[in-house]
């Protein structure tokens, strides 16, 4: 699956920035995900954008809506390593003819914007107080659409509360979110 979905051109990438990029077996499954996914795609934390790019080698007829926020002063300083150098943001997919970066904080995004966004990838702020903001507003905009949610690092972790913050929906949606074996994914259909 990975050599048929993972393009080869990621090498180059990943090489680079390997320390933050999300695991090639991880982007494989969301490009399978995404096969079968109608509309475009909304990733919250681009970073140096080899998801992104990823997405956009794939998908050429899907627009992948690309956010990230470098001089996010606000973001807690356990996560500070993670910001990328604000001039090379998003730099491996900004010139991709289908990739829209948009250099902002994901919690004030305008999700009117989205209108045909069929599938969100959240991987930005890692804090309780960040991962409910995105998913909040990610719940709303599928509340009158159907789609996917797909977050990144959900495991039992101090700081990084994908998973806390899931575990704490599991009264208002019971088996509502899945988790993929052998990576950090959880997922959400709508
Ligand atoms: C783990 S990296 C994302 C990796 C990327 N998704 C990938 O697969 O290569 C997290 C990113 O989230 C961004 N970020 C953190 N808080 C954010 C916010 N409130 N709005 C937008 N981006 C944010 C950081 O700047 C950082 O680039």
């Amino acid at each position: 699956m990975i050599s048929e979905w993972y393009h080869p051109d990621a090498l180059k990438w990943s090489v680079r920035y390997p320390a933050y990029q999300t695991k090639p077996w991880e982007v494989a499954w969301m490009l399978w995900k995404l096969s079968s996914t109608v509309g475009d795609v909304l990733e919250i934390g681009a970073h140096y954008g080899e998801t992104t790019r990823e997405f956009a080698l794939a998908f050429p007829s899907k627009t992948i809506y690309a956010v990230d926020c470098p001089d996010n002063a606000a973001l807690a300083d356990r996560q500070h390593h993670e910001l990328p150098v604000a001039s090379r943001v998003c730099e491996a997919a900004r010139e991709l003819p289908n990739v829209r970066f948009l250099a902002q904080n994901s919690r004030s995004l305008d999700y009117s914007q989205f209108g045909n966004v069929g599938f969100i990838f959240i991987d930005g702020d890692h804090s309780y107080a960040g991962v409910s903001a995105d998913s909040e507003n990610a719940f709303t905009h599928f509340a009158s659409r159907h789609g996917v949610i797909a977050w990144h690092d959900c495991f039992p972790h101090d700081y990084i509360a994908v998973h806390a913050y899931l575990s704490s929906l599991s009264q208002r949606w019971p088996d509502r979110f899945k988790t993929i074996i052998g990576t950090s994914l959880a997922i959400a259909e709508f």
